[in-house]
C-alpha cells in the first residue's frame, strides 16, 4: 500500500510546490512509482514546476466527477520513468465531494508509492482536502517568523494526525541567518513537536527552474536545494542521511 503525503503550509509562497515537484522526481530516480496531485484548485502550477506544462488534459475533478477513470487523467512525466501528474482543475463547477477524494486515494494507494499532494496556501478547503485522506503532512515553512508562527499553526489543525506522522522541513535558509536562526527554529520544533525532516537552502537555481518550466535534476543543478531534496527523498524511503550543511 502506497503512503499520501500531504504537502502544507499556513504561509503561501514557503515552497510547497517547489517541494513536492523535486521530492518527487528524486522519489521517482530512486526507482519509486509517485504520484504528485495538484490541490491547488484555482492556482495550480506543479505541472510547470515539474517540466509538464499543458501536458495535462484531465484533472482530478474529472475522476472524481466520473468524466474519465484514474488512469487517463494521469499523465506520465517524459524524462522520469515512474513519475505522473494528476492535475487541479483551473476552475470548479462544483463543490469537491471528500468522500469521492479519499475513494480516489484509496485506488492512488494501490498504483503508487508515494503520493504527493501539493496543498493550497492557508487552512480552507484545499488545505481540508490535502489533509483530510493523507497518512502523514509535511509542514513547508521558511525562516521568516510569520511563516514559523503560521507553520504552528498549521500543526494544530492536523492534530487528528498521529505524533510521528507531521514532520517539518525548513527552506530559503542562508547561512548568514542560521546562527539566529537555530534558536527560532528549535523553538518551532519544540512548540509545534515536529521532527525536522529537512532544511533546504536559498538557491537561486530553483527561480531559474520554474522559470523555465525545466526542474533541478535536468538542470543538472544537484548541489544545494536539489541536493536537499534528495535527502529528503531518502529519509522519507526510511535511509539516515545526515542534515545539509547551509553554506
Ligand atoms: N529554496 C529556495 N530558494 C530560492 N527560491 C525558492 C526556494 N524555494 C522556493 N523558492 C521560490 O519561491 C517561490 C514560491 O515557491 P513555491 O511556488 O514552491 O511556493 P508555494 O508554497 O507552492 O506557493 P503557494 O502557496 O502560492 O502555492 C518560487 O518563485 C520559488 O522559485
Ligand atoms: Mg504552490
Amino acid at each position: 500500500m502506497g503512503q499520501v503525503i500531504a504537502v502544507v503550509s499556513g504561509k503561501g509562497g514557503t515552497g510547497k510546490t517547489s517541494f513536492v515537484s523535486h521530492v518527487g522526481l528524486y522519489l521517482a530516480d530512486m526507482g519509486k512509482r509517485v504520484l504528485c496531485l495538484d490541490c491547488d484548485v484555482g492556482l495550480r502550477n506543479l505541472d510547470i514546476a515539474l517540466g509538464m506544462s499543458d501536458c495535462a488534459v484531465m484533472d482530478f475533478t474529472d475522476v472524481l466527477e466520473g468524466r474519465c477513470g484514474l488512469e487517463e487523467a494521469m499523465v506520465p512525466h517524459p524524462q522520469m520513468a515512474g513519475l505522473y501528474l494528476l492535475n487541479a482543475p483551473s476552475l470548479l463547477r462544483r463543490p469537491i465531494d471528500p468522500a469521492a477524494f479519499q475513494r480516489m486515494l484509496g485506488q492512488i494507494r494501490l498504483r503508487f508509492d508515494y503520493c504527493l499532494l501539493d496543498a493550497a496556501a492557508g487552512l480552507g478547503t484545499g488545505f481540508r482536502l490535502a489533509v483530510g485522506g493523507c497518512d502523514r503532512a509535511i509542514v513547508v515553512t521558511t525562516t521568516d517568523p510569520t511563516s514559523l508562527r503560521d507553520a504552528q499553526r498549521t500543526v494544530m489543525e492536523l492534530g487528528a494526525l498521529p505524533r510521528g506522522r507531521v514532520h517539518l522541513v525548513v527552506n530559503r535558509c542562508r547561512r548568514r541567518l542560521m546562527r539566529s536562526l537555530h534558536q527560532t527554529i528549535d523553538d518551532a520544533i519544540d512548540t509545534a513537536g515536529l521532527p525536522l525532516l529537512g532544511v533546504v537552502p536559498e538557491d537561486e537555481a530553483l527561480a531559474l527552474a520554474m522559470g523555465r518550466g525545466v526542474p533541478l535534476p535536468f538542470l543538472h543543478s544537484d548541489r544545494y536545494a536539489g541536493r536537499a531534496y534528495r535527502n529528503i527523498a531518502q529519509r522519507i524511503t526510511g535511509q539516515r542521511v545526515p542534515l545539509l550543511r547551509i553554506r
